[in-house]
């Protein structure tokens, strides 16, 4: 499924990147914000990362 010019999936990738690089900031406190937001944060990357994984995998058609 497209949305715009990417694929669900990277668009999940996109998210995913985006919250790692921001748990790094946030783990190291460079950003400075409620630690809670790491915390979930945290969860929350590695369920879309394996989300984003098997979609992907899944966009490849591998069983075919
Ligand atoms: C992919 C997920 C995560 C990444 C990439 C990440 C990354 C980091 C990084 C880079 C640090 C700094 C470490 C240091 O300075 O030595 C850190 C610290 C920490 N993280 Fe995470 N983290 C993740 C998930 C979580 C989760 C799920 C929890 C808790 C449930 C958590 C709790 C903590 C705590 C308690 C610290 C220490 C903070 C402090 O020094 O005051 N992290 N994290």
């Amino acid at each position: 499924m497209y949305i715009g010019p990417l694929p669900l999936f990277a668009w999940i990738g996109v998210v995913t990147l985006v919250l790692a690089v921001a748990q790094v900031l946030t783990g190291r406190h460079i950003l400075k914000v409620n630690f809670r937001y790491h915390r979930v944060g945290g969860y929350l990357v590695v369920f879309l990362g394996i989300i984003h994984g098997l979609f992907g995998l899944g966009f490849l058609r591998l069983f075919q």
